[in-house]
């Protein structure tokens, strides 16, 4: 056995990131497999596996891996999802179109709902898990993303009221396979100028996944196909929800309402950047 310190955690952490007492209480539970609440200020026994787990852990953090994906999961809205380098992780900016989202399947009863690029399943699963007689389908092109958005359906208990499909927006048969008609489509796309990927930082550009960034060479290209398709898949009077990258909100608005939409609202994140883009049909 090794005696660690808390603070000798905290020693290591500081001045690399915001939160050190935060996050090596979070390591050190995730190590010794406890709750936060568990971890107090002392001194922790750490078999040799675990000890090297958290050297590992701390190393890689220290380099700038994001502590999610070094944990395996991230809280988001209400809930805590499993994430890995196959998804992007959630981001608190998107917790706004959720709650959006919320108000209006409360205010309409709304049914069904259509998430296109699930990935974690964040957006999709936190609406199933507030609403227990809504149901749902994910879709995203990328198939590892969607085994970790069924461990996360099944995680919340909700599996049985949500369809995962492995297909993409640019695909022919994209209309005819979602299949019914929604009340309301949530779509988080890929929206960073291809040009812009390269001055990320280490912590977005090399661990979440390319496919989930990438916007192609204006960052709209996925807008522009996903306002093609989803006047075929949302039922007249439904709504759509879009988060958008900083100043996108007004094209993106302009690359829906060419397709007939009905502007709405835009909401503006906690950083006063306006996030989602809602539109009726
Ligand atoms: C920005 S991420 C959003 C993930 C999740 N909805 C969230 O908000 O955290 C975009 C997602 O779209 C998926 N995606 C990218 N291109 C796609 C396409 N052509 N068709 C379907 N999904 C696509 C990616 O795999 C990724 O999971």
């Amino acid at each position: 056995m090794i005696d660690i310190a808390f603070e000798q955690v905290v020693k290591q952490l500081v001045g690399k990131v915001d939160s050190p007492r935060l996050e090596a209480r979070m390591v050190l539970a995730f190590v010794l497999g406890k709750d936060c609440d568990d971890i107090g200020s002392g001194v922790f026994d750490l078999t040799d596996e675990q000890s090297k787990c958290l050297e590992h852990i701390l190393q890689k953090r220290i380099e700038g891996a994001p502590l999610d994906k070094l944990l395996g999961e991230k809280d988001f809205y209400k809930y805590r999802f499993k994430v890995s380098e196959d998804v992007l992780s959630p981001r608190p900016d998107t917790e706004i179109l959720v709650e959006a989202a919320g108000k209006l399947i409360f205010q309409n009863k709304m049914e069904k709902v259509i998430d296109l690029g699930t990935g974690s399943g964040c957006i999709l699963l936190s609406l199933l898990a507030d609403f227990p007689s809504l149901s749902g389908a994910g879709v995203d092109a990328s198939e590892k993303a969607l085994v970790i958005a069924a461990e996360n359906a099944k995680r919340l208990g909700i599996e049985s009221r949500c369809r995962l499909m492995n297909l993409s927006w640019f695909d022919d048969d994209f209309v005819q396979k979602t299949g019914a008609k929604y009340d309301m489509i949530v779509s988080n796309p890929p929206y960073i100028p291809h040009s812009d990927i390269d001055a990320l930082e280490v912590c977005v550009k090399s661990y979440d996944p390319l496919s989930a960034l990438d916007g192609g060479e204006d960052g709209y290209d996925h807008y522009r196909k996903i306002a093609e398709v989803a006047p075929k898949i949302l039922r007249k009077g439904g709504y759509i929800l879009l988060e958008g990258g900083i100043n996108q909100a007004q094209e993106i608005r302009n690359i829906f309402e060419k397709q007939g939409f009905v502007w709405f609202q835009t909401l503006k994140d906690l950083g006063g950047i306006e996030r989602c883009i809602i539109l009726k049909k």
